[in-house]
């Protein structure tokens, strides 16, 4: 066996990644070559589905990144620290290192790409967005020729669990997401899930691949599920949309534009869009560029099976190089950030968007003509606008805008707050 693992962390990732590893009969002939050699966890006495000789597991993690003997770390912990200075110290001792930390490259990437380039490691990332989906790697390489006009993605499973079950039943947010605590698809504390955070995560690292610049985490523009409620989903559905999660970078002007919008929200989508039918806890990223036009990524966006296998495949990339030159001369530049200059983010009031807005007013004449006002003396076009129902005696009207900078549509709707016929303006969501 030539190459040695140093795995951190053997949970459900680092598990199934062991159980690959170590059962690699009809894989990659070049698996037969990867030997796990230590194990970080954090405690000795917990059950494991997956068997290591005894003395190859401690809890001592330092000892890991430092030993002379291994090749690459496997950085599994999840969370910021000490998985950040766990892999910095690794970069530092000269070792390659594979993570599945989208927290931790979104914020620290700058620092762990810069210590990494110094000295000459790869860190691979593929398991990082979209779990068993390859979508790092083809932007890295695959899509390389394109000018790249948007990626935009569904990455988070639990939230589109979610938002799925409250379509199909017709259930509010607060009970599906007790349904998928008790079932296991979101954690005990969900918020990094349903605020949207863990996608903001994936979107920073997307963003910064396929638009040729650094990213900030801080400027994705993030907002989650909770506001979400059953009768936005029911009024979408009559006016012909689906509601997602989205994750979208756009740019204008393509590879290494000025001019990037990053933003995660909640947004009506068509229901003939392709991302319309990705359900349950599925991923789908889209991307689009010139001259490819629009190419789709959809897998399982989650799950041991799943992230191992983006892990194993970015272990046996570097190993596959290493094996090819020896020790690394030079890096890749297919495969590491060479890109030192941050992308510039439009602020989401100059965002140009469809609105979706729903409004609670008192059922008197005119209301409707009142609010068309307030609308077009803010130079907001109305793309339709619907009165379905009434609830406790109120009008629900509810208007879809053209496209509109988010600032215009936000004024407009201060100026309707002060309208003596509207009670209260429940959502404002955004459409695609
Ligand atoms: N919590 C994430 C999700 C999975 O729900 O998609 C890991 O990124």
């Amino acid at each position: 066996v030539a190459f040695k693992i140093g795995l951190l962390g053997l949970g459900t990732v680092g598990t199934g990644t062991a159980q690959i590893i170590s059962n690699p009969s009809g894989r990659h002939p070049l698996l037969q070559e990867i030997e796990i050699h230590r194990v970080g966890v954090r405690s000795l006495d917990k059950p494991r589905n997956v068997q290591l000789p005894l003395e190859a597991i401690t809890t001592d993690l330092e000892a890991i990144v430092s030993d002379p003997e291994v090749d690459i770390v496997v950085e599994l912990i999840g969370g910021l620290e000490p998985a950040r200075s766990l892999i910095l110290k690794a970069i530092a001792n000269g070792k390659h290192v594979v993570t599945a930390n989208k927290a931790v490259i979104a914020r620290y990437g700058d620092e762990i790409y810069t210590a990494a380039n110094e000295a000459g490691v790869y860190v691979l990332l593929e398991a990082a967005v979209g779990g068993g989906i390859p979508v790092i790697k083809p932007l890295k390489q695959s899509l390389g020729a394109n000018r790249i006009s948007s990626i935009i993605g569904i990455v988070n499973g639990t939230t589109n669990y979610i938002l799925t079950q409250m379509t199909a039943v017709g259930a509010d947010f607060e009970d599906v997401l007790a349904d998928a605590q008790k079932l296991g698809y979101a954690e005990a504390d969900p918020t990094a899930d349903v605020d949207g955070l863990d996608a903001a995560d994936k979107l920073a690292i997307l963003a910064s691949l396929g638009f040729g610049g650094r990213v900030k985490r801080e400027d994705v523009y993030c907002e989650g599920i909770r506001q979400v409620s059953a009768a936005d989903i029911n009024y979408a559905d009559k006016l012909g949309f689906i509601i997602k999660l989205l994750a979208i970078a756009q740019g204008a002007k393509g590879y290494e534009s000025d001019r990037l919008q990053l933003r995660v929200h909640p947004t009506l989508i068509p229901k003939a869009h392709p991302l319309a039918s990705i359900n349950g806890v599925y991923n789908a990223i889209l991307v689009e560029g010139e001259p490819l036009g629009q190419v789709m990524f959809f897998g399982p966006g989650a799950g041991s099976g799943p992230t191992a296998s983006a892990v194993v495949s970015d272990i046996t990339n570097i190993v596959g190089i290493l094996k090819s030159s020896g020790k690394t001369q030079s890096l890749d530049p297919l495969l590491t950030c060479t890109h030192q200059h941050y992308c510039s983010i439009v602020p989401i009031e100059e965002l140009e968007t469809r609105f979706y807005a729903r409004f609670l007013c008192g059922d008197i004449p005119g209301v409707i003509g009142h609010l068309g006002t307030c609308f077009g003396q803010h130079q907001v076009s109305l793309e339709s606008v619907v009165q379905i129902g009434f609830q406790d005696k109120l009008a629900e009207i509810v208007v879809v805008t053209h496209d509109v900078s988010e600032g215009n549509f936000r004024q407009a709707l201060d100026e309707i707050r002060t309208l003596e016929a509207v009670k209260t303006i429940p959502s404002i969501l955004r459409v695609l």
